[in-house]
């Protein structure tokens, strides 16, 4: 009989050890490991094949395989079929990861009642909830058909029969921290579970072609297994960001077999559950102020999607031996660096001051083309001289300051002149391939040259 070992598995990225770690060597984080008892491998490699009775796989030629039409459901939702490539893939498997209360249970009942009207079953399987609790949230978002079945139920092998009964198209696990099985001895939500389970439930929706969308709950304390660790098993990955006093929500594409990735979605939560925004521009620029120095528009890009967000920073002087710097939507190391190209190539000193930068909205930018508008709105406010509202800039900041051009370019400008945008301060490399577009240009090489422009 194999003897039951003991490991240890590093909760952010899944790392192995034989003894506990202080410190991740792999991804460097700290008291993320969890003792968890490894199965008997050969149980576990039958566990998923055993709850299905499937037969063998056989090689196909790649000309027999033929893809058909209804291969994916479109819910509807441009927004929700955009971060998924083109709608639900039959037979995919979907994570849908976010922090507790965010939203998530709300948009998968919402998205039930959409590919239910697509006449496709769906079993929403709920870990966490009752059945009247689902059925008041239904209730309050509207959400009424009778394709639409509930299973509170936590135990991995009774939901495999229930899924073997009612043969649903879309299947909705909530969530993946809450469900066992009776094969592994940790507790529901550690490493193991979750990794068993996921197995299975990848096992079923490939087999059976149902399209599976699996919630799991990340934490900033990382103390349950975060779904970083399922991320390689499953087809697409989403994560719900957003902080939870702002109304904004925001599903983005980490990883995706069918589509491009960093592709995001924007919602906004009101009494009724989740409803989309199809003109994030006009909703995240609605609040702008006419005039006051540190406010600046760019245009982000992620995935497909141009966005025009606005860039607010506030320069104080500080009384600090190591000043403040403080990003909001915005990664701090990127700040970091921006101040330090400002300080040599602008010649200003930050030392003596404070920074901040927010987002407006609560979104997360990654693009890099913001990075003009970063040094422009932090400069705004130490000469407390406004921008003029209707410039948008945009552009990439290198080490030496030099401007650089930015990705798609023509669907960012095309996106200001649709705002009613006039005039765009950007890279002297960046170059409209679409004529059409009529703003008025003020280009720069290097980053000195902005001083003069605002
Ligand atoms: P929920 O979907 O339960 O979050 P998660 O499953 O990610 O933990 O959403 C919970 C929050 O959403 C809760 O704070 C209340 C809010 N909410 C609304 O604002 N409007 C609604 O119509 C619903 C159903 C929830
Ligand atoms: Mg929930």
């Amino acid at each position: 009989m194999a003897k039951v070992k003991t490991k240890f598995t590093c909760l952010e990225c899944g790392y192995e050890s034989v003894k506990w770690l202080g410190r991740c060597t792999e991804c460097g984080a700290y008291n993320s490991f969890v003792e968890e008892k490894d199965i008997d491998p050969s149980k576990s490699k039958n566990l998923s094949k055993k709850l299905l009775d499937t037969d063998i796989q056989k090689p196909k030629k790649l000309d027999e395989i033929t893809i058909t039409k209804e291969d994916t459901i479109k819910t509807g939702m441009g927004e929700i079929d955009r971060v998924l490539g083109n709608g639900i893939v039959k037979g995919s498997l979907i994570l849908l990861g976010g922090e507790p209360g965010i939203g998530k249970s709300t948009l998968l009942l919402q998205l039930s009642e959409l590919v239910a009207k697509k006449d496709t079953d769906v079993l929403y399987v709920s870990g966490e909830e009752s059945l009247s609790q689902i059925k008041l949230r239904a209730d309050r978002l509207g959400v009424k058909n009778d394709r639409i079945k509930i299973l509170p139920e936590t135990n991995i092998e009774a939901i495999v029969e229930n899924i073997k009964q009612t043969k649903p198209g879309f299947l909705i696990i909530d969530s993946i921290q809450t469900i066992y099985t009776d094969e592994i001895t940790s507790v529901p939500g550690s490493v193991g579970q979750v990794r068993e389970i996921t197995n299975i439930l990848m096992n079923i929706s490939k087999n059976m072609g149902i399209s599976t969308v699996i919630i799991g709950h990340v934490t900033k304390e990382g103390s349950i297994a975060g779904p970083k660790v399922l991320e390689h098993m499953v087809d697409t990955v989403l994560y719900f960001e957003g902080e939870r006093m702002n109304t904004n929500r925001v599903i983005r594409t980490v990883k995706n077999r069918f589509g491009s990735t960093n592709e995001i979605g924007v919602f906004e939560m009101t009494g009724k559950g989740l409803v989309e925004v199809t003109e994030p521009s006009k909703v995240l620029l609605e609040e702008k102020k006419e005039d006051g120095g540190g406010s600046v528009v760019t245009c982000m890009l992620e995935g497909t999607r141009p966005m025009l967000v606005e860039v607010q920073a506030l320069a104080s002087k500080t009384n600090l031996a190591i000043p403040r710097r403080t990003g909001i939507g915005v990664d701090y190391n990127r700040l970091s660096l921006l101040c330090a190209i400002m300080e040599k190539h602008l010649g200003i000193n930050l030392s003596t001051y404070d920074i901040y930068v927010n987002i407006v909205g609560g979104i997360k930018v990654n693009d890099t083309a913001i990075d003009l508008a970063i040094v422009s709105a932090i400069l705004s406010s130490i000469k407390d001289s406004p921008v003029p509202k209707d410039t948008v800039i945009i552009g990439e900041v290198g080490l030496l300051g030099e401007v650089r051009q930015v990705l798609n370019y023509d669907a960012r400008i095309k996106e200001a002149a649709k705002m009613g945008f006039k005039n765009i301060i950007t890279s002297s490399y960046s170059k409209a391939s679409d004529k059409k577009v009529d703003l008025n240009v003020s280009s720069i090489y290097n980053v000195k040259e902005i001083k003069k422009l605002i």
